[in-house]
């Protein structure tokens, strides 16, 4: 396996994509890998420090103080919120004309923007605000990459001005609409100190810092609200959006996702304790994430001089680790562009998943909301394939493009039957 590297202007950037190196970067030597400095230039007008961003202490006690939000039983609370976003999004397809194909990448946004939002803040993505800020975060995608890609490049001269300016207006927007929930919430914080929090909001009002005891202002708040409402959503909806791709593609396994869902729940609605027995669903989920993981690539920098195979890293460096290109490599998989679930209970799939499967990284900057998104998957795929047949849109081929997530650059339109 090549380890490719790209000349800069004073330095160096490699592609890490062979396991062990992958290892020594997410896990052995973390400390030594931060996250790349141009992520946090590029979304701190939007995110400020968040936990997405930041490196070393910082990072420390902001994660320390997230990970209960996140616990297995926190999410159980979750659930009940992301059966109400799921039924509305049941109603919105009900209203759907059946003999013409939609693009299901909006209507997932629409959900997955819904349940992060009613997560957060017990509030439907529908309310006054949150449409608005659903809107800014719109524009403020469509013009990231045009930011973005000059800085990798060292061409920070290039972004016009007006763009950053107009990039910069919609992230004030987001975090103005975000702060007039937030902050009547804060104000109430001791008040409701003894009570159990039920949304992420209420948790983080809550969270401590171990070593001081300390609390998170307001301002804090903000940027990790607005962190989780933007990793939260974009990337569900990437891959729920591949995820009715492939399974349009694939009408036998569409047929055993139907019997399994009907056989645990039969037209009731899903509980929390039957999606864990969604094995194969769940299996479906993990082949898209590897077939189109959301985070195609990420970025780290090099604090001190180390060594990978053959090369000499220097601070100041850069790597990119990426899952897109790692989970179809044929050296680590078996018919690696082929879609099949049931690799995942065989002895080979087994292997280069402990391997070589990294839709969520890895190590101690492993994705917090992991089993979030597992959960909130699991619910939506049982739901909308329990209820109808997917297929493929005539003449309509998806294009992946690599944006803040892998998204199709035109579209992805299916047929829906109902069953
Ligand atoms: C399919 C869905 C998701 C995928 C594929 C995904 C993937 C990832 C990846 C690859 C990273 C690491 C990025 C890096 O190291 O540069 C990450 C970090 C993170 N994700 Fe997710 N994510 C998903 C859903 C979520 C959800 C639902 C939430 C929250 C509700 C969330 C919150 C976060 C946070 C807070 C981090 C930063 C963690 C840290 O640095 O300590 N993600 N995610």
């Amino acid at each position: 396996m090549q380890m490719g590297q790209v000349s800069l202007v004073n330095s160096t950037l490699f592609m890490v994509n062979e396991p062990t190196c992958v290892h020594q970067v997410l896990s052995s030597k973390v400390d030594n890998y931060p996250k790349h400095h141009l992520l946090g230039e590029a979304l701190r007008p939007l995110l400020g420090e968040s936990i997405f961003t930041t490196n070393g202490a910082q990072w420390q006690r902001q994660r320390q103080m997230m990970n209960p939000s996140f616990a297995q039983a926190r999410i159980q609370v979750a659930f009940g919120h992301m059966q109400e976003a799921t039924d509305a999004m049941l109603q919105r397809i009900a209203q759907w004309d059946l003999n013409t194909s939609h693009d299901v990448q909006e209507e997932m946004t629409h959900v997955t923007a819904d349940i992060i939002f009613r997560t957060i803040f017990s509030t439907s993505i529908d309310s006054e605000h949150a449409a608005e800020i659903f809107a800014a975060f719109s524009e403020y995608q469509a013009l990231s990459p045009r930011l973005t890609l000059p800085l990798v490049y060292g061409l920070k001269w290039l972004v016009p001005f007006w763009l950053r300016q107009r990039s910069d207006k919609a992230a004030q927007r987001i975090r103005q609409h975000l702060m007039a929930i937030i902050a009547p919430r804060f104000a109430q914080r001791d008040a409701v100190a003894d009570q159990a929090p039920s949304d992420i909001l209420g948790s983080l009002l809550q969270a401590k810092d171990e070593a001081t005891g300390e609390r998170f202002s307001s301002e804090e708040l903000l940027n990790q609200v607005a962190m989780l409402f933007l990793a939260g959503h974009e990337t569900s909806a990437s891959a729920l959006s591949w995820a009715l791709h492939l399974l349009a593609h694939s009408p036998a396994i569409q047929e055993r996702m139907h019997q399994e869902v009907s056989s645990i729940a039969g037209n009731a609605a899903l509980q929390a304790d039957q999606l864990k027995s969604l094995a194969l669903t769940w299996n479906v989920f993990r082949e898209t994430l590897r077939l189109f993981p959301p985070v195609g690539f990420f970025a780290r920098g090099v604090a001190a001089q180390d060594h990978m195979r053959d090369k000499t890293l220097k601070p100041g460096d850069s790597l990119v680790i990426a899952p897109w290109l790692i989970h179809r490599h044929r050296g680590l998989w078996e018919r690696p562009d082929e879609f099949d679930p049931d690799r995942f209970t065989q002895a080979a799939g087994k292997a280069s998943a402990r391997e070589a499967y990294l839709p969520f990284s890895a190590g101690p900057r492993v994705c917090i909301g992991a089993a979030f998104a597992h959960q909130e998957a699991a619910l939506i795929l049982a739901t909308i394939v329990r209820r109808y047949r997917l297929t493929p849109a005539p003449h309509h081929t998806p294009q992946p493009v690599g944006r803040l997530t892998i998204r199709s650059a035109n579209g992805m339109l299916l047929h829906l039957t109902e069953r």
